[in-house]
């Protein structure tokens, strides 16, 4: 709630797997009113039937241009050539973003960072919105300071389509930070293999002994508490994009 109001939420990727699980707890948290609904094949249905709600008679929409609200936060998991052009929309109009979409070129993280300072809006974009992926993050900082030999292994669903993740790029980068090396010098591996949903490994080696700190997805419904913790306070963030998902669940005092 913003005041005594509800947070009105656009979900783009509204029809997909994470943005169901993501959309359906929006639909239900008291403090939100889900406004819209993105996706281009269900457009014109409603998000009911696409869910199996009948209650719910919210029509799909193909794309942001049509949703006329004057303000919402968008919530983005779907692909990053259209999520681009649509984050970049929903900035102009003055709307705080929550983007869990992954797999943007360095120019449209540039361009998009800069529009959100001009307009002054909130970006919360986090690679990965799971408790246990960010406790990951911390205990393989912690790790770091003494094992130098680690490399990454990730494995998804055979239907993602970047590839390292979005968050093992992350991990590389906090682990090649940590040990003073290019982020490029940590190996990553990934598998992209059906029955897998998101796993990530990162094993350090040293004489005699192996240390792994690992993080399984078992369903998407992982990434509900974070996305949502995210929505209530990304308004807060006027101007800045946050990516690190302790900066949400953990606020700077
Ligand atoms: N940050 C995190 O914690 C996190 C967690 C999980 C996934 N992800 C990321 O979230 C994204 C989605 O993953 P997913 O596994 O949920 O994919 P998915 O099941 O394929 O869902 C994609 C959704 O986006 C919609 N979409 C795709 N292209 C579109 C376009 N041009 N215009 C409008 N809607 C479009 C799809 O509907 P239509 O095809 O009908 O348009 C569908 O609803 C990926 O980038 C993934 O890496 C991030």
């Amino acid at each position: 709630m913003q005041g005594d109001r509800l947070i009105p939420v656009v979900v783009a990727g509204a029809t997909g797997k994470t943005g169901s699980a993501v959309g359906r707890a929006i639909y239900q948290a008291p403090d939100m009113e889900l406004l819209g609904a993105i996706s281009r094949r269900y457009a014109g249905v409603s998000l009911g039937a696409a869910w199996g709600e009948p209650a719910l008679t919210l029509l799909v929409e193909a794309d942001l241009e049509v949703i006329s609200a004057p303000y919402a936060v968008l919530v983005d998991f779907t692909e990053p050539d259209s999520a681009f052009h649509r984050l970049m929309e929903a900035i102009s109009r003055g709307w705080d973003i929550v983007v869990g979409t992954t797999g943007f070129a360095p120019e449209a993280r540039e361009k998009i960072a800069s529009a959100v300072e001009d307009q002054g809006v909130g970006a919360a974009i986090i690679a990965n919105f799971s408790l246990g992926a960010w406790v990951a993050e911390r205990l393989a900082r912690e790790a770091s300071r003494y094992f130098q030999a680690v490399e990454v292994t990730e494995g998804h669903h055979a239907g993602k389509k970047d590839r390292p993740s979005g968050t093992a790029r992350a991990m590389a980068s906090l682990l090649g930070e940590s040990l003073r090396r290019p982020p490029e010098s940590i190996p990553v591996h990934s598998l992209r293999l059906p029955g897998m949903v998101a796993h990530q490994a990162v094993i350090f080696g040293a004489q005699g002994q192996m240390l792994t700190i690992r993080h399984d997805v078992h369903d998407r419904t992982a990434y509900v508490d974070g996305v949502l913790a995210a929505v209530r306070r990304v308004h807060g963030l006027g101007g800045r994009v946050v990516n690190d998902l302790g900066e949400i669940l953990d606020p700077p005092h």
